[in-house]
């Protein structure tokens, strides 16, 4: 069985690579394989010499011979009758396929899904903007202008060919892009890369990502900012989550605080995640500074807003477990094939 099977390898390679250019040749591989005498009757013949048990494995390998025979015969046939070249790639359907493999979604995609669905659950919509931005949108819009100290805060890489051209330091722009549209209410949530001309290291990387959220309507209160993240914790965190503010500094906000969450490794006794304080800073907020309104002609006299940003590194290094910062970059399979949606 063994000599027939490499004979069938053997015709096989000699079918593929047969240049059937005339009539001649046409007719001669027609004799040759297809013919009463030819080579697959003669192996439909030996059937008879296999083994029992093997028959049916057999006959099947010796039917897609005959087919493949059969298909370059005709393939061929139908091509001349065109007047057409005919040297006619074949495919050889007998042969095993390569099996694909299935890919997963990378640890920062999940993560960032998860949080935008959450806030899309309270009417969020996904805004996105661009990576390369001026200096108004990044920077001087957001009440940061050129002397502001907030600006080495953001170290910023410039592009060489067009100094007012920046890679953007948050997704704050997005949030500007959407106030100069001027449709109100606002209500978006702005997920995308960020960039910050830091040293690399486990902890810290030149890029990273962020979901920004904002929300512009009459009368917003500091009191929605503060139930809606809330909310946000709960879901994404669990329920017996505790948050705190504290109050902070950022330029487009007034007032501006940063939220901790209860510690998610020692619930808030102290551990080493948490350097023994019990809570870990998760995002900045605040409400809307009346002067970013004003730079995007939305008048701070009839509407009110608040603004909210995070980045999505840290909760998935906490999520996930992950120590280094540089591995969701790395690109390497064993460590990407670990996530699911599920986990
Ligand atoms: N843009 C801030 C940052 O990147 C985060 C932030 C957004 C803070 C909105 C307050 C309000 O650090």
């Amino acid at each position: 069985m063994e000599d027939i099977l490499q004979q069938i390898e053997d015709y096989k390679k000699e079918i593929s690579a047969a240049e059937l250019d005339n009539a001649d040749k046409l007719e001669a591989f027609r004799i040759r394989f297809l013919g009463a005498k030819g080579v697959v009757k003669n192996l439909m013949g030996s059937m008879k010499d296999i083994p029992a048990e093997n028959r049916k494995s057999f006959g099947l390998i010796l039917n897609g011979f005959k087919q493949l025979a059969e298909e370059k015969y005709e393939a061929v046939k139908e091509l001349s009758s065109n007047g057409k070249p005919s040297s006619v790639p074949l495919v050889d359907y007998s042969l095993p396929g390569d099996p694909i493999g299935v890919g997963s979604r990378h640890p920062i995609t999940l993560m960032r899904n998860r949080i935008v669905s959450i806030f899309q659950r309270l009417g969020f919509a996904v805004a996105e903007g661009p990576e390369i931005e001026d200096d108004w949108h990044n920077f001087t819009a957001l009440n940061l202008d050129e002397n502001h100290p907030a600006r080495d805060m953001q170290d910023t890489f410039y592009l060489s060919k067009n100094p007012d051209w920046l890679l953007r330091t948050h997704t704050s722009n997005v949030q500007i892009r959407e106030m100069e549209k001027g449709k109100l209410p606002i209500r978006i949530i702005c997920p995308g890369r960020v960039y910050r001309n830091e040293t690399v290291s486990a902890r810290s990387h030149c890029f990273f990502h962020q979901v920004e959220g904002l929300y512009i309507a009459e009368e917003v209160s500091f009191a929605d900012l503060k139930q809606t993240l809330y909310f946000f914790v709960k879901e994404m965190f669990g329920e017996d989550i505790r948050i705190r503010f504290r109050p902070s500094y950022f330029p487009f906000t007034e007032p501006s605080a940063e939220m901790d969450i209860s510690c998610l490794l020692c619930g808030g006794e102290g551990c080493a995640v948490c350097k023994r304080t019990g809570w870990l800073e998760i995002l900045g907020c605040g409400m809307v500074h009346p002067k970013v309104l004003e730079n995007c002609n939305i008048d701070p006299e009839k509407y009110s807003g608040f603004a909210f940003g995070m980045g999505i590194e840290r909760p998935a290094l906490l999520k996930y477990g992950i120590t280094d910062i540089r591995l969701f970059s790395e690109n390497d399979v064993r460590f990407l094939r670990q996530f699911t949606a599920a986990n």
